[in-house]
């Protein structure tokens, strides 16, 4: 049987974590949410939160179609929800909130990186669709705020002498025959619409749901998708100012 002697050890020439001095080790990775991956996850989750509101709302809101009753009883509905109404409404603005700061960070770290600014500006697709995305989101803010004084607050009216508690279907046809609130909601919508068919392809890549070979797939898909949404909402003021809804 041979033995096997173990020859003279290597010496050591990394010291061991323990031996490490403190200014040799690694800086410590940043936080989650200080990663421009956290913060472009923080965005595509809240996004697909405030993204299914929007497909809800948008359900709700075609029941004009249907009748005055059936409209009012959904609105009725949302209200005798009580304290699960403003758990919701906490969620929605928390994620409208977060989403706003990240795209913030995430705005200005881009500006750091790129403090000279290109002689010439590219046009590729996805410059292109970034630059969409910062002056359409402050956009759809303000429509929401106009939109929630109009609609769920009653400080604005235009069109009606009066804001009803009771007949949200009466709120939004008197609203909509003025034709400037049907075009800012219209223009509102159509950015949204640009904002969501970015929005979805991105989120799809935040969440490491794409592939070079589905990309084509997911790019058509969150089109669609946008425009179905944008066509669902802008088909109510139309349908008004049609005399279509009365
Ligand atoms: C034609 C388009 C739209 C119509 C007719 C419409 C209609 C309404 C109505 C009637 C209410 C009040 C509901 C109630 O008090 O029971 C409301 C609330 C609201 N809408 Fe819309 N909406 C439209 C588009 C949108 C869009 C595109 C967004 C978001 C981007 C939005 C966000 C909201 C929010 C956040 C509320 C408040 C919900 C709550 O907390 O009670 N709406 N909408």
């Amino acid at each position: 049987m041979s033995t096997v002697i173990a020859g003279p050890r290597e010496p050591t020439r990394e010291p061991t974590r323990e031996q490490a001095p403190e200014q040799t080790r690694e800086p410590r990775a940043p936080g989650f949410w200080q990663s421009t991956n956290g913060k472009k996850a923080a965005m595509a989750v809240t996004g697909t939160i405030l993204f299914l509101f929007v497909i809800g709302h948008l359900a709700g809101n075609l029941q004009i179609f249907d009748s005055r009753d059936r409209l009012n009883a959904y609105g009725h509905l949302l209200k005798s929800l009580g304290e699960l109404l403003w758990i919701a409404r906490g969620v929605l603005i928390v994620s409208v909130l977060l989403h706003i700061w990240a795209s913030f960070e995430l705005w200005l770290r881009n500006r750091k990186a790129r403090p000279i600014a290109y002689a010439k500006k590219k046009s590729v697709a996805s410059n292109y669709a970034d630059r969409t995305m910062y002056w359409s989101g402050p956009i759809i803010l303000a429509f929401v705020i106009f939109h929630l004084l109009e609609f769920t607050a009653g400080t604005l009216h235009p069109g009606a002498p009066a804001f009803s508690d009771t007949d949200i279907y009466y709120n939004v046809v008197a609203g909509f025959r003025v034709w400037w609130v049907s075009a800012w909601y219209i223009f509102s919508m159509i950015l949204l619409g640009f904002h969501l068919r970015h929005g979805i392809w991105s989120a799809f890549q935040s969440l490491g749901a794409s592939h070079p070979r589905h990309t084509p797939v997911l790019k058509q898909a969150a089109l669609w998708i946008a425009i179905l949404i944008t066509a669902g909402y802008i088909s109510i003021p139309v349908a008004v100012l049609a005399g279509w809804v009365r």
